[in-house]
């Protein structure tokens, strides 16, 4: 992955950028600033950039962690505080990056496989209720490659069988859907901030949601599980952003 200063991309007069990262030189400004405050951690500069992503969503938390596939096993993990019990299932497409099935196994579930359109290559939201079973807790429909999974019939189908949507953003920051934003769909919502996607802090997730005790469990999860000052109520992950 080439690195490449604000400065440098300006001189090559650039179109849309592939494969390198910009790092401008407010964003070199910033880091120096977090350094000497010797505050490098879950910082104010990480509350500041989770209100703003979660306000170009239109959705009022955003929840920064250390991966994309964090954010996505965070997100699965946050089903158990709604009801969901160890190796109950997440339905995924069967066409993904290795992360989103990972994901689900490190949270403690299981993923069952549904098979993806061809001409789309997202999750076929025709062949989802056959595979719903009586331990199935969410869907969890990836936009593959920056297109949006058909989320209608999908939120159809979790509404009928009370099933949570976690959308797998991680590759389509800013794509739209009928009108709505990616990521501002389903109940949650999980980007990937990594060097070779969209929007970068080199490694780095983001989860947003609406709804406030997703939030709260999500900053649990992501800090060991911790609530009050050293009172810890669930198993958590160390998936802090820096
Ligand atoms: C669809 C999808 N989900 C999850 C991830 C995981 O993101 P990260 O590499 O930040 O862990 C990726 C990343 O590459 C991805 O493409």
């Amino acid at each position: 992955m080439k690195i490449e200063s604000g400065q440098e991309s300006k001189k090559a007069g650039y179109k849309v950028p592939f494969g390198t990262v910009s790092v401008t030189d407010k964003a070199r400004r910033l880091i120096d600033e977090a350094l000497d405050t010797k505050w490098v951690t879950k910082g104010k500069y990480v509350k500041e950039f989770e209100e703003k992503f979660a306000a170009l969503f239109g959705v009022k938390y955003g929840v920064a962690v250390s991966s994309g596939t964090d954010a996505d096993a965070l997100a699965c993990a946050a089903l158990y505080d709604f009801g969901a019990k160890r190796g109950d299932e997440v339905i995924v497409p069967a066409l993904s990056f290795v992360a989103t099935g990972n994901a689900v196994f490190q949270a403690g579930l299981t993923p069952v496989f549904v098979d993806v359109k061809r001409e789309t290559l997202n999750i076929d939201p025709d062949k989802i209720e056959a595979c719903i079973t009586p331990r199935t807790r969410a869907i969890m429909p990836v936009h593959l490659m920056g297109k949006p999974a058909d989320m209608e019939k999908i939120l159809t189908i979790a509404g009928k069988h009370n099933l949570q949507v976690i959308e797998d953003a991680a590759e389509a920051h800013g794509a739209e859907y009928r009108g709505r934003k990616i990521g501002a769909i389903g109940n949650m919502a999980c980007f990937s901030l990594y060097a070779a996607h969209i929007v970068t802090t080199i490694e780095g997730g983001m989860i947003i949601t609406d709804c406030e005790k997703t939030a709260e469990v999500l900053r649990s999860l992501r800090n060991h599980g911790m609530t009050g000052k050293f009172t810890f109520e669930r198993i958590g992950f160390s998936a802090k952003m820096n």
